[in-house]
């Protein structure tokens, strides 16, 4: 990674929490991951508005409403705030551009202003759906956000892609739209359902491969402490996760390039969930996609049986069991890879891991991604065969036979077309 001067994220732990300050594209914002999230954004709001509080739209959907709605609602208005609270249904299907309509009208009908802002109280389909409506309500309003789930935290609050879904495709509108503060007690993830909070915990263990070992090391150590939501813990994974995807998106804001490779294990991922019906979760999806891709890439980018086997027993801890698709159509899941918005003409585009924070992509050739499906929804706990060995070059002479330094894989390991390490 480059040390690019728009790319900063400065950390600061306190006794009850750490902040992060994060810079991206010359634009700065803090992250507070300390108790009383809302009575943080808004002595930083108030703060940060001369002529006085303002009007704040507070958007829950129905849970985060039930669940934290009024008490950070209270906190807001403590703070000299007018808060309209606007509450949608939870889901996916929220997230669409109808919905976004009807907030548009609801903030018009509630009197809010440009000078206004809006605090997104939710997972990542709020702060999708949230960001997108602060991105055109009067040309831009300033967004807070205050995320509720694993997924949020690690993956949806930073980077500022904000959208909503339409029938032919989820996020198909959407633009870039970065908050002005997050900010999240970590406690609240206690009352996630276990599904969506191993969803979470799927998009955290894809971070530290991508990311290295050290992340990668941190995670196996904490395993056990991570199921039973431990705050402290999930503190540490939370700042290591949204530091390393804020590099990666200070370097590559507008998607155009390297932050493709927060899409590894997504191929086969987004797949699954359509092909399911949206029923397998998403997070669920895209472990199985990391171990799909994993085995391409023993066989297309040199990964190793070691790396393998490691990343499942990761997944497995954190109780991300293989899924059974033996009742999928191979026509059907192949076709949804084909729809990937990674792809060219006529391709398949795959993330893949050589070895922890080895990144690359490449376009899979037909026969050998069928000869991985078939494997993979024919056996379970399938491993591919190891590629035929290069034929090795006759030995010079005078070559050293420094035998003991530690040997580098990367030259003999096929390629990947962009590398992305
Ligand atoms: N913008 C991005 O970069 C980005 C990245 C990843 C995902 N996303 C988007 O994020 C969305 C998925 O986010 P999600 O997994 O957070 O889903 P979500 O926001 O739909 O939340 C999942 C469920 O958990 C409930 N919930 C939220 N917080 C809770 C809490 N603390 N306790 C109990 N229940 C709670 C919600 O009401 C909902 O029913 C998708 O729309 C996806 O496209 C965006």
């Amino acid at each position: 990674m480059s040390s690019d001067e728009t790319l900063t994220v400065v950390r600061n732990d306190f006794e009850d929490g750490t902040r992060l300050d994060i810079t991206i594209s010359g634009q700065s914002y803090p992250v507070f991951l300390l108790d009383k999230p809302a009575e943080i954004l808004a002595e930083y709001l108030a703060a940060r508005s001369p002529e006085g509080p303002g009007n704040i739209a507070l958007i829950c959907d129905e849970n985060t409403a039930d669940l934290f709605g009024l008490r950070y609602e209270a906190d807001l208005i403590k703070n000299g705030f007018t808060v309209v609270a606007l509450t949608v249904p939870a889901g996916e299907t929220t997230k669409s551009w109808e919905v976004a309509g009807q907030l548009v009208s609801a903030l018009s009908d509630a009197g809010i202003e440009r000078a206004d802002s809006i605090v997104a109280l939710g997972g990542g389909m709020i702060s999708d759906l949230s960001g997108f409506v602060a991105a055109v309500y009067e040309r831009g309003v300033d967004l807070y956000l205050l995320p509720t789930t694993l997924l949020a935290l690690v993956d949806a609050a930073i980077g500022g892609k904000v959208a909503v879904n339409r029938d032919e495709a989820k996020n198909l509108a959407g633009t870039f739209k970065h908050p002005h503060a997050i900010a999240a007690d970590l406690n609240v993830l206690k009352s996630l359902s276990e599904i969506e909070y191993r969803s979470g915990l799927a998009e955290l263990a894809k971070t530290a491969i991508l990311s290295g070992e050290d992340f990668l090391v941190f995670l196996e150590e904490h395993t056990g402490e991570l199921c039973a939501r431990d705050p402290e813990v999930l503190r540490e994974a939370v700042v290591r996760a949204m530091t390393f995807k804020a590099q990666i998106v200070a370097e590559d804001p507008y998607d155009k390039g390297l932050r493709v490779c927060l899409n590894y294990g997504h191929t086969i991922g987004h797949a699954l969930e359509q092909a399911s019906d949206f029923t397998i979760p998403h997070g669920l999806a895209v472990a199985e996609g990391m171990r799909f891709a994993a085995r391409l890439a023993m066989q297309l980018y040199g990964a190793s049986p070691e790396f393998v086997r490691r990343q499942d027993a990761l997944l497995d801890a954190l109780g991300l069991a293989p899924l059974d698709i033996s009742d999928h159509n191979i026509a059907e899941l192949r076709g949804a890879m084909q729809r990937d918005k990674k792809n060219g003409a006529g391709e398949i585009r795959f993330v893949l891991v050589r070895e922890p924070g080895a990144v690359g992509t490449t376009s899979v050739d037909t026969d050998i991604l069928l000869s991985h499906m078939r494997a993979w929804m024919g056996i379970k706990d399938y491993v591919p065969p190891e590629p035929e060995p290069e034929p090795e070059p006759e030995p010079k002479a005078e070559e050293s036979s420094d035998q003991d330094e530690g040997r580098d894989d990367a030259p003999d390991a096929p390629a990947a077309e962009d590398d992305l390490s």
